[in-house]
C-alpha cells in the first residue's frame, strides 16, 4: 500500500542542499533515480526537477525503514525526512555530492512499474517511444531543462514587452476561416449546423483591430494552428510571441524586435548580441545565398555565371538562359579529395526535390581535373567560369542551371547548407542574426494562376512601388522584414495597409472581386473605414527561437507535448474517431472511408 504525505511537508528541493545544510533536518520529495543495495548499506538517489540527492540507510537506520528502503525501485515516489550529513565518499560530479541524507522517516507515496526506458539524460531511446510515454521522457533532466529554459524565455518576453509599453491582450481561438495562407483547422459549430470556426493561423487580423481600437502596443504569447506539411522546424500547433504597434515605421518594429532578442540572449545565456542587426534585401539574400533566410555563419556564396556563359552553345546552359533562367555556381574550397563522384551523384539526386534537373561539377583534385561540363564549353568559357568562382587546385565547382531562377536559388541554397553541415564549415561560436527586408509583395502561384500575397493581404507595399501595383505587381516590394537566426526564420512581420483605398487596390491585384474581398475579410475592411492608425508588427516563432537558442535538432524537443510528422500525437492518439452521437449533434456525417489509425 502506498503511503500518504500527511504530517510531512517538503522543506527543500533535492538539488538545493549543500555542505552548509549539514546538521539541518529536512524533508525532501521526489522520484527514485536508482537504488543500490550493498547489504549493510543502501543508497537511494532521489530526483526532482532541481537535481539528485543521495539518501543513505545504514546500521543506524531503524530496521523498518531500512527494510522499506530495500524494497524501493526506480521511479518510486518518496517523501523523506532526515538529517543532512557530510558524505564520507564525496562525488564532485554532483552539485549535492558533498552531502547525503541520514534518513529518519521514509514514505513510499507511489510505486512505479519498470519504465519502458531509463530516465537518464543519455538513454538512447527511439523518439516514437519517448513521445508515447512523453510524461516519462519529460522526467529526464535534459528535457526538464529545455522546458524550464522555454519558460524563462517567455518570462523575459513578457517583462521586455511590458517594460516597453506593450499590453498583453488575448484574442479568440475560434475565428472565421479566411482561406489565404496555410490550410485552416476547422471546428464544426453545433449551433449552426454545416458552419465552421477556424483555429487562428495567427492573431493577425485581431491584433490589427486592437490597433484600430487604440491600444497602441499589443503583445501576446499566442497559440497558432496551421494544417501544413511538417518539417523539423514546424508544428501544426505552435506558439508565437506576437506584437503590433501603432504610428510606427519598419525601423521602430525592427528595433523593438532586435531589442527583445538581445535581451533574451543577455539574460538567458549572458551573450551580448550587437544591435542593430545587419540588414539585407530579399534580392541580395537570394542572389548571394539562394535563400530568404541566409545562414551567414559560413561562405559558399552563389556566383552568377549567366553573363560569362551568355553565348555558350552547351545545350543545358544555353537552354536555361534562353528561357530567361540562370546558371549559378558555388565553389567548395579545398574539398575535391573529400567529395567523390559518387557523393556528387547523391547530391544531384537530392536536388531534384527542388526542381533542379542536374548538378554540373568540376573536381580539381591535385592528381587530376575532371568535369561534367567543361568539355561542352569553349576554353574561354570554361576558364571564365573557373575564374568567376575563384577556382584553385583542390576545389569543387558545383553549378545549377534552370529555366526558372527560383529553382537555381532553391537548389544551390539547399546545397550550400548541406555542404556546410557535411564539411563542418559552420561557425557556431556566436549566434548569427540579420534582417531580410524588401520582400516581394506578391508571389505568383502557378497552380492558382494568380498572384498571392507573400506574407498576407494586409502587408503594405513600399511607397515608391505603389504605382506598379496594377501594372507590374511582380516587382512591387513590401514593407516586410524577417528576422533570421542561424539560417532559420525566427520571426517576421510588416507594416500594414491602413486605408480602405489601398486595401481595395491590394485585393484587386490579388484578383479578388470586391464581393469576394468583402465576403472573406469584410469585418476588417469595414473597420478600416473608421480610422485605422498606421501600424505594423511582427511575430516570433517561440518554439523555433527556443530550439535555436538551445541548439536542438528538432522543434519537438522544446515542446512539452508535440505532434509528429503526420500531425498526430503519439501519447493520446489524437486525432481520433468520435461517437456517432457527437457527429449527429454537429449535423455531420463522414463520407470518406475512414483511414485506419
Ligand atoms: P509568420 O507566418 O511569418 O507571420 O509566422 C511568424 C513566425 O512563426 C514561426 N512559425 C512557425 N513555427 C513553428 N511551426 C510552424 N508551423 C510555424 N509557422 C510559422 C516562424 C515565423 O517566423 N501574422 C504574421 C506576423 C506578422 O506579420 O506580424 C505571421 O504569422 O518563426
Amino acid at each position: 500500500m502506498a503511503e500518504f504525505m500527511s504530517g510531512l511537508k517538503r522543506t527543500h528541493y533535492c538539488g538545493e542542499l549543500r555542505q552548509e545544510h549539514v546538521g539541518t533536518e529536512v524533508t525532501v520529495c521526489g522520484w527514485v533515480q536508482r537504488q543500490r543495495d550493498l547489504g549493510q548499506l543502501i543508497f537511494v538517489d532521489l530526483r526532482d526537477r532541481t537535481g539528485i540527492l543521495q539518501l543513505a540507510f545504514d546500521q543506524n537506520t531503524q530496521r523498518e525503514i531500512f527494510e522499506k528502503a530495500a524494497g524501493v525501485r526506480a521511479e518510486y515516489v518518496l517523501a523523506v525526512r532526515g538529517l543532512v550529513r557530510e558524505r564520507s565518499a564525496k562525488n564532485s560530479d554532483l552539485p549535492t555530492g558533498d552531502i547525503e541524507i541520514e534518513v529518519k522517516e521514509l514514505r513510499v507515496l507511489a510505486k512505479a512499474e519498470t519504465p519502458p526506458f531509463e530516465i537518464t539524460e543519455d538513454s538512447k531511446v527511439k523518439e516514437e517511444l519517448r513521445l508515447k510515454y512523453r510524461y516519462l521522457d519529460l522526467r529526464r533532466p535534459d528535457m526538464q531543462d529545455k522546458i524550464i529554459q522555454r519558460h524563462k524565455i517567455v518570462k523575459i518576453a513578457r517583462d521586455y514587452f511590458d517594460n516597453n509599453g506593450f499590453l498583453e491582450i488575448e484574442t479568440p481561438v475560434l475565428i472565421k476561416s479566411t482561406p489565404e495562407g496555410a490550410r485552416d483547422y476547422l471546428v464544426p459549430s453545433r449551433v449552426f449546423p454545416g458552419q465552421f470556426f477556424a483555429l487562428p493561423q495567427s492573431p493577425q487580423q485581431y491584433k490589427q483591430l486592437l490597433m484600430l481600437s487604440g491600444f497602441d502596443r499589443y503583445m501576446q504569447v499566442a497559440r497558432c494552428f496551421r494544417d501544413e506539411d511538417l518539417r523539423a522546424d514546424r508544428q501544426p500547433e505552435f506558439t508565437q510571441i506576437d506584437l503590433e504597434m501603432s504610428f510606427v515605421d519598419p525601423d521602430d518594429v525592427m528595433s523593438i524586435g532586435e531589442g527583445f532578442i538581445r535581451d533574451v540572449y543577455q539574460k538567458l545565456q549572458g551573450i551580448d548580441v550587437p544591435v542593430p542587426f545587419p540588414r539585407m534585401s530579399w534580392k541580395e539574400a537570394m542572389e548571394r545565398f539562394g535563400s530568404d533566410k541566409p545562414d551567414l555563419r559560413f561562405g559558399l556564396e552563389l556566383v552568377n555565371l549567366s553573363e560569362v556563359l551568355k553565348d555558350t552553345q552547351f545545350r543545358v546552359f544555353a537552354g536555361a538562359l534562353a528561357a530567361g533562367g540562370a546558371v549559378r555556381g558555388i565553389n567548395l574550397k579545398g574539398k575535391a579529395d573529400e567529395l567523390s563522384r559518387k557523393e556528387i551523384d547523391k547530391l544531384t539526386e537530392s536536388l531534384k526535390a527542388y526542381g533542379a534537373q542536374g548538378l554540373a561539377w568540376t573536381r580539381l583534385t591535385s592528381a587530376a581535373e575532371s568535369s561534367s561540363y567543361e568539355k561542352f564549353l569553349t576554353e574561354q568559357e570554361a576558364s571564365a567560369v573557373r575564374s568567376a568562382l575563384g577556382a584553385e587546385t583542390g576545389d569543387v565547382l558545383l553549378l545549377v542551371a534552370s529555366e526558372k531562377p527560383s529553382v537555381v536559388f532553391a537548389a544551390l541554397g539547399a546545397l550550400r547548407c548541406e555542404l556546410a553541415k557535411r564539411f563542418d564549415l559552420i561557425d557556431r561560436s556566436k549566434p548569427s542574426l540579420l534582417w531580410v527586408t524588401e520582400f516581394p509583395l506578391f508571389e505568383y502561384d502557378e497552380e492558382e494562376n494568380r498572384y498571392m500575397a507573400m506574407h498576407h493581404p494586409f502587408t503594405a507595399p513600399q511607397e515608391e512601388d505603389l504605382d506598379k501595383l496594377s501594372t507590374d505587381p511582380g516587382s512591387v516590394r513590401a514593407k516586410a522584414y524577417d528576422m533570421v537566426l542561424n539560417g532559420n526564420e525566427v520571426g517576421g512581420g510588416s507594416i500594414r495597409i491602413n486605408t480602405p483605398e489601398l486595401q481595395r487596390k491590394m485585393f484587386e491585384a490579388l484578383g479578388f472581386t470586391p464581393e469576394q474581398a468583402q465576403e472573406r475579410f469584410g469585418f476588417l475592411i469595414d473597420a478600416f473605414r473608421f480610422g485605422a492608425p498606421p501600424h505594423g508588427g511582427m511575430a516570433f516563432g517561440l518554439d523555433r527561437l527556443v530550439m535555436l537558442m538551445l541548439d536542438c535538432e528538432s522543434i519537438r524537443d522544446v515542446i512539452a507535448f508535440p505532434k509528429v510528422a503526420n500531425s498526430s500525437e503519439l501519447m493520446s492518439n489524437a486525432p481520433s474517431f468520435v461517437d456517432e452521437k457527437q457527429l449527429t449533434e454537429l449535423g455531420l456525417s463522414i463520407s470518406t472511408q475512414p483511414a485506419k489509425n
